[in-house]
Formats: structure tokens, sequence, C-alpha cells
């Protein structure tokens, strides 16, 4: 079977260095061995409160993203979720196969949820959706960050359990998580993950960070207590956490990482992570300028929209009619 990679980010804020570090470098890892669908899930971003101004922008700013990191749209399919009305089908398929007790116990609800009155059905039933882009497309690969590791297995589950009761219709696919990189923590708490939702700007970078808005996060980024260099989870968790982002920036292991930095403090460490993180980033930035206020890239969309809506329709069919739904 044709090896498939499916993925996507969702369109809810500005692109931090852990989403790319977890997950948009890996589509570019492996689009040139794997066939790529790479999506913009805005049906999971409208789960919670957006403004429709900014969600238009920040759809476009996203793809624009994916493509300035490096995919290809002659190699992979970049789309929109929402332009393919095929995922909101299988999605309401997915809802009646998914048990309200496995839904339960998705710990991104209950983070998402927690402390707010008024939250949305949607954001509850969200793993179905996101069951049904996979599904869809038949991926047999989905690089994600760890967060993301428990709403694979419930996909898994119930591809497993649709095809037991209906016939072989779904590949279950595989996470393919990284093992540096898979969750980069807060820049001002190694105990929390890096997230764009943190109200304290200075705890993550973003990928459209200026060159001297990177270099102040990271010389205010916290540290461990005694001086050294050393990849050590347990005892020294935020150096860890700079150590991993430097060895996916810099393209070094981290046992490299470790010889270069020994006997110098956290000072240099820091300003030459800065460098590294900045020089990376520049050409991509480069290339999101050209992009976003293009056609090309609204061309890019359509055309990726189109294609996808070919390939889900296979799927979708295949999955109605053993549901013993008509299709004619
Ligand atoms: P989101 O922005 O929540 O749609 O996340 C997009 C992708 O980036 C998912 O695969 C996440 O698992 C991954 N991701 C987001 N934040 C981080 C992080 N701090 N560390 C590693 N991966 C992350
Ligand atoms: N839930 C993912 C996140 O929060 C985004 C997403 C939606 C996704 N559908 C997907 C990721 C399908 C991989 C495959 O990051």
């Amino acid at each position: 079977m044709a090896k498939r990679i499916l993925s996507g980010i969702k369109p809810s804020g500005d692109l931090n260095i852990g989403g790319y570090v977890g997950a948009l470098r890996q589509f570019v890892m492996y689009q040139n061995e794997y066939d790529g669908f790479f999506f913009i899930p805005d049906l999971h971003a409208i789960t919670v409160p957006q403004d429709p101004k900014e969600l238009r922008e920040r759809s476009r700013q996203i793809a624009a993203l994916y493509i300035a990191a490096g995919c290809d749209p002659d190699k992979s399919t970049i789309f929109l979720q929402s332009q393919v009305p095929a995922h909101a089908e299988l999605g309401w398929l997915m809802e009646t196969q998914a048990y309200f007790g496995e839904m339960s116990r998705m710990t991104q609800f209950k983070d998402k949820s927690e402390g707010k009155d008024a939250v949305s059905t949607a954001l509850f039933t969200y793993p179905a959706l996101m069951a049904a882009d996979i599904l869809l497309y038949q991926a047999t690969h989905v690089p994600v960050g760890e967060d993301q590791k428990q709403h694979l297995e419930l996909t898994r589950d119930i591809a497993n359990r649709f095809n037991n009761r209906f016939g072989q219709t779904f590949t279950v696919p595989e996470p393919v998580i990284q093992e540096v990189g898979a969750r980069v923590m807060g820049l001002d708490d190694p105990s929390s993950k890096m997230s764009k939702s943190n109200p304290n700007t200075s705890s993550y970078v973003l990928l459209l960070d200026t060159p001297a808005v990177i270099r102040k996060k990271f010389s205010r980024a916290v540290t461990d207590s005694d001086m050294a260099v050393r990849y050590d989870w347990e005892a020294k968790p935020a150096v860890s956490n700079l150590m991993e982002i430097y060895s996916v920036f810099g393209d070094v292991t981290i046992a490299e990482v470790e010889r270069r930095f020994e006997g110098q403090g956290y000072g240099a460490f820091k300003k030459e992570l800065a460098e590294v993180v900045i020089a990376k980033l520049a050409p991509l930035q480069e290339k999101y300028e050209a992009l976003i206020g293009s056609d090309e890239l609204d061309r890019i969309l359509k055309e990726g929209a189109r294609k996808a809506s070919e390939e889900a329709h296979k799927t979708l069919d295949a999955a109605k009619r053993a549901m013993g739904l008509l299709v004619y």
C-alpha cells in the first residue's frame, strides 16, 4: 500500500515553534517519501469562539507557513478543511461510532473546557471530526506532537470498530511522533506545553517573530539551578527543553549540544540558541512574505481542495454504502 501522510495545524492563533518542531517540520521531512495531505483544520478552530476576520486571515497565514516551511504544492495536497464538505459529513458518521464514554476520557477536552461555563458540543465531539479528517484519505501515517497521541488512538479504535462492523473500509493510521521535540515546553515554565494561548507572550517564540524579539524571549527564558548545559529532564527540565529546541533548529544531536557548550554558562548557550533559531526562520519568513499577499496562495488552496475532494469522496461513499445509506 502506498504510504500516505496527513496532518493539520489549527488556525486558532499565531504558529509557535512548538507546532513547527512537533508537526510542521515533519510534514516537510516526509513529503518526498509519502503522498502528503496537509490541511488547515478551520472547522476544528471554530469549536472555540473565533473572530471571523481573524480566522480568515489566520487560515491563509497557516497555509502560507506550510509552503514557506517547505511543503511543496506540486508534491502534496494543501487545502482548507471547510472547503471539502466530506470532512463534516464523515465526521457525523464517526460520531455515530464513537462512544460517549471514550470521548469523555479525552484530556484535551478536559483541559480546554475546565473552568469555562460556555463550552460548545463541537469541542466535545472534536475527535470524531479529527478521525474523519484522517480516515477520509486512508492516511497511513499522521505526524503530530505528543498532545495528539490520545486522539490518534481514538481514531485507530474507531477505524477498527467500523471495519469489524461494516467490512474493511478504513486504513488504520499510525501516529508519527519524533523523539526530540514531541513536546516543546514554555520558556517561562518547563512544566507546561509551549502554547499560543498562554497570556505571557514571552513563553513562546512565534515563527514570524523578528530577530530582536526572538533574542529577547530566549534571554528571558527560565533556566535551572546549576550552570551546566546538561540534558536531564528530571533534574534540569528548563535547560533540557532549550537543548531540544537547539538540536532541532541547529540540526545537531543533543550530545553535540552538550559537547559544544561544555564549561560554558547559560548566557552563552541562550545567545547562540537565539541565533540558531533566527537563522533557520529567516528563509521561511522571507518566503512567507512573498506568498501571503499573493493570489498564488489562493490558487494553490483552491486546487488543493479540488484534489482532496476527489480523494475524500471515494472513502465517504464507501463508508456510506457500508453503513446502509443509499449512494446513487
Ligand atoms: P495546534 O496548533 O494545537 O493545532 O497543534 C498543531 C500541531 O503541533 C499538533 O500536531 C500538535 O501536537 C503540535 N504542537 C503544538 N504545540 C506543540 C508543542 N508545544 N510541542 C510539540 N508539538 C506541539
Ligand atoms: N487536533 C489537532 C491539533 O489540535 C489538529 C488536527 C485536526 C489534526 N485534524 C487533524 C492533526 C488530523 C492531525 C490529523 O493539533
